[in-house]
């Protein structure tokens, strides 16, 4: 298949494509700045200009749209609300004027809120599924579910398959990295709006090939991405009756280290069965 991953050469993207690559995809990259690949296709584009998104998109059987301003952090709100909304909107249409049946869309955890919450919330439910309330309370949670809406309309308006994946934090085999996540695990009080949730980038990568892959009826579905477990090495419950003692309600299968957002529909209709653990990750340079 002819894919172009929007953001391809970014600390996701870069995976993404090299998955895409070792399962012979035919790959391009549309990006500010070059890919580490030197076999794939380069289109240096600005995803807010229209007309250059959907001259690159000519050719393509499907686009993975990862590119965008990953947290709400480093820049100005209305720089995160541009970016993330008018690049989905932009690579949405461009894909509908191409013919291009199937989008991915890397969404993000954050639209259910609690990660950049400024007012304290709690989950209504444990585990948290895709039929959790989203309540964003920043520009970036509020980019990614107006991202989704977009998904929506375009698969409404056009038949075009859109599959968003809601990942939470995505942890990489980088060695610095590697050294804050060891930090981290010994602070995890500090990480509860987070809700210990995590997901190994070689995951994150394998779901969005089997999603660009995938053959499904539907045309337009939203699915977590997250770990088997919570990064924290301890007890799921303990750690939401300490931080969050008001929820309740919990599935009775929900035991152990469980991962606090749910990737069972994920596994159920893509196949998306999570390999790595922390472990992997925090033994990767020892
Ligand atoms: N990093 C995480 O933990 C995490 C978690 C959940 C979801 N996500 C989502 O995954 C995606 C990738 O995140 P990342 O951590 O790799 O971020 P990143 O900043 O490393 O990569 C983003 C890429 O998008 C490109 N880009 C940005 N603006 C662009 C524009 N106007 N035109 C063309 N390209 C542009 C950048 O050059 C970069 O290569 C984002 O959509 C993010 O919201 C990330």
């Amino acid at each position: 298949m002819k894919i172009l991953v929007t953001g391809g050469s970014g600390m996701v993207g870069k995976y993404i494509v090299d998955e895409l690559l070792q399962h012979h995809h035919d790959v391009g990259v549309l990006d500010l700045v070059p890919p580490k690949q030197n076999n794939v296709a380069f289109h240096k584009i600005d995803m807010l200009v229209l007309a250059d998104v959907e001259q690159a998109m000519q050719g393509y059987d499907a686009v993975i749209h990862t590119a965008g301003i990953p947290h709400p952090l480093n820049d100005p709100a209305e720089r995160v609300f541009h970016v993330n909304v008018n690049g989905t909107f932009n690579v949405l249409e461009s894909a509908a004027r191409n013919g291009i049946k199937k989008v991915v869309f890397t969404s993000s955890e954050s639209t259910l809120g609690f990660a950049f919450m400024n007012n304290r919330m709690v989950p209504e439910y444990i585990p948290i599924d895709e039929h959790h309330p989203m309540r964003p309370q920043d520009p970036y949670g509020l980019s990614k579910v107006i991202g989704e809406q977009i998904c929506r309309t375009y698969s409404a308006k056009y038949g075009m398959q859109t599959i968003c994946l809601r990942e939470p934090w995505i942890w990489v085999p980088e060695p610095e990295q590697i050294l804050f996540y060891k930090k981290l695990v010994s602070e995890y009080g500090d990480w509860y709006k987070n809700l210990w949730t995590y997901v190994h980038v070689y995951d994150v990568a394998i779901a969005h090939r089997l999603a660009v892959e995938c053959e499904l009826d539907s045309l337009h579905e939203i699915f977590f991405i997250t770990a088997k477990e919570n990064w924290t090495g301890r007890n799921s419950k303990e750690l939401l009756a300490q931080f969050y003692p008001e929820v309740k309600t919990f599935a009775d299968n929900f035991k152990g280290t469980s991962a606090i957002i749910s990737h069972e529909k994920a596994k159920r209709i893509l196949g998306y069965e999570p390999k790595y653990l922390v472990r992997d990750l925090l033994t990767e340079t020892e």
